[in-house]
């Protein structure tokens, strides 16, 4: 089994990856805590495809599971539901010496993790998650959050899972569209940290070819992940660099109402925007935009929305991230390294 270990001072955990590893989740918990009440939150899509192994795997190793299902979609992220998961939770008897499962996607994950973070002032948490996106971006970073009527994400903290099991077999029910949006972040990571994995996924382009090497693919995601949180745990430098592409594809999505286009769709023109942006800077080099709309086009992502330039200038310039009248863009220098650079609002321009 691959193992990767994240070093937070501590707060260690690691992150197992291997083909059928949902079935040893008991085993592998056990490896970890003490056999307790377990409230596993799925949702209404994940919990007939993977909640009984789950269940099964865990009873075997003498854990008490309790199955929470919520709506599958993004409108479950949010304070109602949260708050029906404290109530669920406490009725249940969990305690702080009990464990809290997540299994399923990011809204799963970000929402049992918020939950995970602050009942009882924290109990132990584990992620199982199922999508692409989840497996190689939400998972891992500690981020977790709900989403208020007035935006994504706005009330939410930083708490590590005690372990992540990740199953690459769990991808084969996804639809392409959304084993597409994952493959968005998996490209981004080659763009900014990797050539050979950009470099992996032009010679494997498409989803047959590279769910053959998936789980390598998975462990280098989160293996750069780590790295960039380890450096930069609570998002204040270093983790920005991870944004490659998201101003302009957070800006897309909005334009679109978050309805027509995934956050993928959105990440990945986004990043061909980004490398326009970098080369008629003189950062990228020539064919760098090209580059990255072949990759994103292989995988069914978009490489052009129709977007107005002003909205692009406008969503840079309301970055949360800015500071005054700066603002930091995420440039590509080459396929493989990408820069911070600090720049005052009124310097940007659009090509
Ligand atoms: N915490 C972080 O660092 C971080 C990073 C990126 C994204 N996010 C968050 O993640 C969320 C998006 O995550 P997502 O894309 O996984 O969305 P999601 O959790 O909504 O899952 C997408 C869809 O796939 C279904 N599904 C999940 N696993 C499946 C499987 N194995 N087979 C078939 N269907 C399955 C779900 O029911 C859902 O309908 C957003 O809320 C976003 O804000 C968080
Ligand atoms: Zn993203």
């Amino acid at each position: 089994m691959k193992t990767l270990r994240v070093n937070l001072p501590g707060r260690e955990y690691d992150i197992k990856i291997e083909k059928g590893s949902l079935d040893q989740s008991g085993e592998l918990i056990a490896r970890i805590h003490e056999p307790c009440n377990i409230a596993i939150v799925t949702d209404s899509n994940v919990a007939p495809l993977y909640s009984n192994r789950l269940i099964t795997s865990m009873k075997k190793y003498g854990f008490s599971p309790k199955l929470i299902t919520i709506p599958a979609g993004e409108g479950s992220k949010s304070v109602n539901m949260l708050t029906s998961l404290y109530a669920q939770m406490l009725d249940m008897g969990l305690t702080r010496s009990d464990l809290i499962i997540a299994l399923g996607g990011g809204v799963v994950g970000d929402l049992t993790g918020f939950c995970a973070s602050t009942l009882l002032r924290g109990i132990p948490f584990v992620q199982i998650p199922t999508t692409l996106l989840s497996q190689v971006d939400s998972s891992v970073g500690g981020k977790v959050a709900v989403n208020l009527p007035q935006g994504k994400n706005l009330v939410g903290t930083f708490y590590q899972p005690k372990l992540v099991i990740i199953d690459p077999t769990c991808l084969e029910t996804l639809s392409d569209r959304i084993f597409s949006d994952g493959m968005a972040e998996v490209i981004k990571y080659g763009v900014i940290l990797d050539e050979n994995l950009f470099n992996t996924l032009r010679t494997s382009p498409t989803r047959t070819k590279i769910t053959e090497v998936i789980g390598d693919i998975i462990y280098r995601s989160c293996d750069l992940k780590r790295m960039v949180v380890e450096e930069d745990e609570h998002d204040t430098g270093g983790r920005m660099i991870l944004n490659f592409g998201h101003t302009f594809g957070h800006a897309i999505e909005k334009k679109y109402n978050f309805t027509d286009y995934t956050h993928g769709e959105g990440v990945a023109a986004g990043m061909v925007m980004a490398a326009e942006y970098g080369e008629h800077s003189g950062i990228s080099p020539h064919g760098t935009a090209q580059q990255i709309a072949e990759v994103v086009t292989a995988f069914g992502l978009p490489a052009k929305i129709d977007i107005d330039k002003t909205s692009l200038i406008n969503a840079v310039k309301v970055d949360k991230k800015g500071e005054g009248n700066l603002v930091t863009l995420v440039l590509a220098q080459r396929i493989g390294k990408a820069i911070l650079q600090k720049t005052k609002k009124d310097g940007i321009w659009i090509w």
